[in-house]
């Protein structure tokens, strides 16, 4: 099996110098680069939409891991697969039509996303698993960085990990993952990893080192 995923996550970043941060990320080691689109209505804040994606996407050759939280997103999707998403994240707590969305996804030609809030029980996703590439664990309530690990969502993770089984499906953990915790994630059975604030917080110079860190640590 292929080695640990870190995806930065620039909700983090300084958002006057986007470009600049997306390279220095890709440069210091990132697998992919995490996008958290918010729509203030899903969830209680705003951040950017597919220009911004579109504008970001010649600053970097890596995986551009586009979470969105935005609900409808249907309306959406082909704009974000336009803008340059190589994965496209939804949350299966979007509405009745979650299956109508995977399969807008798939038909795009992107890698496949389910996301699920950390009240969101495993089994929400089971009739899906067949359809996604990656599953998204919150591991915090989505909305802000800089949140604390709720430990309760490592049995979710345990659970989607027995579920995707024998299958070519990455788990994804999302929300206050640091280089001392990522090992419970791993463990529990993640494969890839979001970090915002354990990769950002103290500036360019330590990127490097950090994205390192967590590496290590998974
Ligand atoms: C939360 C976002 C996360 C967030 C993680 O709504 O989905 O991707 O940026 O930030 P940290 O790592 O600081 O918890
Ligand atoms: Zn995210």
């Amino acid at each position: 099996t292929a080695g640990p995923i870190i995806s930065p996550s620039i909700l983090a970043a300084d958002f006057a110098a986007l470009g600049q941060e997306v390279r220095a990320v890709s440069e210091a080691g990132a697998d992919w680069i995490h996008l958290d689109v918010m729509d203030g209505h899903f969830v209680p804040n705003i951040t950017f939409g597919p220009d911004v994606v579109k504008a970001l996407r010649p600053h970097s050759a890596k995986v551009f891991d586009v979470h969105l939280m935005i609900a409808p997103a249907d309306p959406y999707l082909a704009a974000f697969a336009e803008a340059g998403a190589d994965a496209i994240s939804v949350h299966v707590e979007t509405g009745p039509h979650i299956h109508r969305s995977l399969q807008t996804i798939r038909t795009l030609g992107k890698r496949v996303g389910i996301a699920l809030n950390p009240g969101t029980p495993a089994s929400a996703i089971e009739p899906l698993i067949d359809m996604v590439d990656l599953v998204l664990v919150m591991t915090v309530n989505p909305g802000f960085g800089g949140q604390s690990f709720i430990p309760s969502t490592l049995e979710t993770i345990a659970r989607i990990k027995a579920m995707t089984a024998g299958r070519a499906i990455d788990i994804e953990v999302d929300g206050g993952i640091t280089a001392e915790n990522v090992g419970l994630a791993a463990a529990a059975g993640a494969n890839a990893f979001v970090a915002g604030s354990a990769v950002f917080k103290g500036g360019p110079a330590g990127y490097a080192e950090r994205i390192a860190a967590i590496r290590a640590g998974a």
